[in-house]
């Protein structure tokens, strides 16, 4: 494992480029996540490929690896609030990491830069999601990756055991263009069944009195998505793109 990602993992805390130390915190995938996508990496052999959602860099350091031992020759990145947000800090992992040369990064909303590449023309054989959570910005992200994913190139979306994510997502498996490749659930802390509830009615009280939240998890599409192959307790689901129409 690359040595920037490796102290960071261990000790929980990254550094801004003045050497400011701060918690990693929870906004970032899990090493376990991380690993499943160095695995599709390795099975894609992909040359371009884009992330959305930056914060601290974690994802973007097991992608960028990956990507380097494949012989990859561009990792685009986007994320608007990387400055305001997150100090550049996930910016500074990856060069410190080696990895400027790869990245191409756009500190802009993913709704904008996604058709800017389209018209572009740029092609690309992987895509991670991970950047705005509501049910609208899922799915226009998935829709413009689409666009420039091309056929045979895998997609892989985190935190689908969000309702409104894995909403946005049974769209795109409905038309029948993309196969699962695999899936990777939520921790088994997670996943007991005394959490499970616990989680639920949690959910669903703060939704009362927090109408942002309440857009956010949609809750009332998990009796839709209850009917999809994929379990509600997933957090990752990879897809190859099998045909463009
Ligand atoms: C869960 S964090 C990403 C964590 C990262 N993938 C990791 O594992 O280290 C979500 C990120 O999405 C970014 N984000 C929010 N809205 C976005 C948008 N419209 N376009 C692109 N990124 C967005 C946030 O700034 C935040 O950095």
């Amino acid at each position: 494992m690359n040595p920037v990602l490796q102290e960071i993992l261990q000790s929980g805390k990254v550094r801004s480029h003045s050497g400011e130390s701060f918690d990693l915190g929870l906004v970032h995938i899990p090493q376990r996540e991380g690993e499943f996508l160095r695995q599709l990496i390795f099975e894609a052999n992909p040359k371009v490929s884009l992330e959305i959602g930056l914060a601290y860099g974690i994802s973007a350091l097991f992608i960028c690896e990956a990507i380097r031992s494949v012989k990859g020759t561009k990792h685009i990145v986007i994320d608007p609030f990387q400055s305001d947000s997150f100090r550049s800090i996930g910016l500074n992992n990856l060069n410190n990491a080696g990895f400027e040369d790869l990245v191409e990064f756009y500190e802009s909303p993913s709704c904008t830069v996604l058709p800017k590449l389209e018209r572009e023309g740029i092609k690309i054989d992987f895509a991670f999601i991970d950047g705005g959570h509501s049910f609208e910005a899922v799915f226009v992200d998935i829709f413009y990756t689409d666009r420039i994913l091309r056929v045979g190139g895998i997609l892989a979306i985190d935190d689908t055991n969000f309702p409104a994510v894995l909403e946005a997502l049974r769209h795109f498996l409905d038309t029948g263009r993309y196969s699962l490749v695999g899936t990777i659930t939520a921790s088994s802390a997670d996943q007991a069944p005394q959490w499970k509830k616990a989680i639920r009615v949690f959910m669903r009280s703060v939704c009362k009195y927090c109408p942002a939240l309440k857009r956010i998890l949609r809750l009332e599409f998990s009796d839709c998505n209850a009917q999809l192959a994929i379990p509600p307790d997933v957090r990752c689901v990879a897809l190859r793109k099998e045909r463009e129409c």
